[in-house]
């Protein structure tokens, strides 16, 4: 009977150690230790033993049975850490790959520009306004001082919506819509930036393009407030070394009007082609805002003045970033816009 136990646990033990799966131990726990088990059929032998014999092999049944469950639960640890192991190994991320590249969204060169000529007055202590770009012509034209036959109220110029009404052809209408809403409040800065429409397209010029309008009025604002306004303005756009130029000009809604250049963002004024060798490059037009255009806004010229000017952002960020075809900034082609 010592015998058979002691082979009984010697062959049990073999085969529990190379049982390969947990299916396969649970037969093996039925084979051995259930209720037909070997191990039971065995013990079931000790009625024919001896009173004295009896307690010995109770006591071996006992420590093989022991020794069974240990070797199962070893076994079946060993089998739940191999399939664990399995699963982690076969379920590794190599978290070094590179991943799928995406493509981000950014903003368009025109509106990073913009947004800097706002942030630069906005230091300056100016809000900004809104103007629709479907306009009346008392904005657009009349109330601007334009006079009845100027050239520039010719439908060669300008898209008309319906008799009266038309695509704006710059941002100067904000001036007097701002001046009807904050008459005779003192004092106004404000910058209007907006599309504005214009019958024009080849590599300078878009027939949509957009526009920085800017105007102070005060009690005694003088063309010297102009200047130092401009000048503070082309240094922060264009750095600390750009020069400024007033050159006289002519604008209806302007007396006395300039158009203002800037020392050229190539070759910092010595000539070259970028600035058709002058080492200027025109960058706005401004002035003082005409009596006429006060009073149409509700401020008495007699008691108030005011300057203005107006930028195209498309001509600005050209300069910046040296590009020389407006038309890029309106294809909208993934590899022009991926560069800023
Ligand atoms: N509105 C003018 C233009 O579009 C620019 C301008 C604005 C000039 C304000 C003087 C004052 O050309």
């Amino acid at each position: 009977m010592e015998d058979k136990l002691k082979k009984l646990l010697a062959e049990a033990e073999q085969t529990l150690s190379r049982a390969g799966g947990l299916d396969e131990l649970n037969e093996l726990r039925v084979r051995y230790l259930g209720k037909k088990g070997i191990l039971t059929g065995v013990l079931r032998g000790m009625g024919s033993l001896s009173a004295h014999e009896r307690p010995v092999i109770g006591q071996l049944a006992n420590e093989v049975r022991g020794k069974l469950e240990d070797a199962l639960a070893r076994r079946t640890a060993e089998i739940k850490d191999r399939v664990q192991m399995a699963r982690l190994e076969a379920e590794k991320i190599d978290v070094t790959l590179p991943g799928n590249p995406f493509m981000t969204g950014r903003k368009h060169p025109l509106a990073m520009v913009q947004e800097e000529i706002e942030d630069i007055f906005l230091w300056m202590g100016y809000a900004v306004e809104d103007g629709p770009e479907i306009e009346l012509d008392y904005y657009n034209f009349e109330a601007l001082n334009f006079p009845a036959e100027h050239p520039a109220r010719d439908m060669q110029d300008s898209f008309f919506v319906s008799p009266g009404v038309l695509l704006r052809t710059h941002t100067s209408p904000v001036q007097v819509r701002t001046m009807e809403r904050t008459s005779p409040d003192l004092p106004v800065r404000v910058i209007a930036p907006g599309r504005v429409y214009r019958r024009d397209d080849d590599a300078t010029h878009s027939p949509m393009f957009n526009q920085v309008e800017g105007f102070a009025i005060d009690r005694r604002v003088t063309f010297g407030d102009l200047r130092g306004t401009l000048n503070m303005f082309a240094e922060k756009m264009f750095g600390s070394k750009t020069k400024t130029r007033f050159r006289p000009s002519f604008f209806p809604f302007t007396e006395p009007s300039a158009e203002v250049d800037i020392s050229c963002t190539s070759c910092g004024g010595q000539g070259c082609r970028v600035c058709s060798h002058t080492g200027w490059l025109e960058i706005l037009g401004c002035g003082m805002i005409h009596p006429r255009v006060l009073e149409a806004g509700g401020y008495n010229p007699e008691d108030v003045t005011g300057f203005a000017f107006g930028m195209g952002v498309e001509r600005i960020a050209m300069l910046k970033y040296s590009l020389d075809d407006m038309r890029l900034f309106f294809d909208n082609d993934l590899r022009f816009l991926a560069q800023f």
